[in-house]
């Protein structure tokens, strides 16, 4: 599975973290603690999954608000902030998200691997959630 991560300046750190536990992230940016605004990296990696170059996509800002907020509006982006454990199991089983969020000021690295490899390990349910997930896209 190809997955690629970016991050504005306030995910920037915690991007450059998860690097080093999964080294086969393909990086999309920032590169630097300069400020640059996460719509852009949003667009970037909206682009990378709708394409097909990247099965899935771990977003990062300060909050993971905006981020999330961006990817949202392109069409076949599912992007779900994983603010806690269940949220993490929930977001594959049933919404089958594309897309994963997480606040670089606003959670920790310990608290992101772990919501990582849930969400990794469950499969997505499909069944009733096919019709709804559908709906998303009219
Ligand atoms: C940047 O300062 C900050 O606004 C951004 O990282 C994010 O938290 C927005 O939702």
């Amino acid at each position: 599975m190809k997955i690629a991560i970016g991050a504005d300046h306030g995910g920037f750190d915690l991007k450059e973290k998860l690097k080093l536990h999964y080294p086969d992230l393909i990086d999309l940016g920032t590169f630097s603690h300069e400020s640059c605004d996460y719509p852009d990296i949003a667009k970037a990696m909206s682009a990378k999954i709708l394409s097909g170059e990247a099965d899935l996509g771990i977003l990062i800002c300060g909050t993971g608000i905006g981020i999330s907020i961006a990817a949202n509006r392109y069409k076949g982006i599912r992007a779900a902030i994983l603010y806690d454990d269940f949220v993490a199991e929930m977001a594959h089983q049933h919404n089958n998200a594309n897309v994963i969020v997480f606040g670089g000021r606003t959670m920790s690295v310990d608290d992101v691997i772990r919501r990582i490899d849930i969400f990794l390990k469950t499969k997505y349910e499909g069944g009733r959630h096919d019709r709804r997930l559908a709906k998303l896209d009219l």
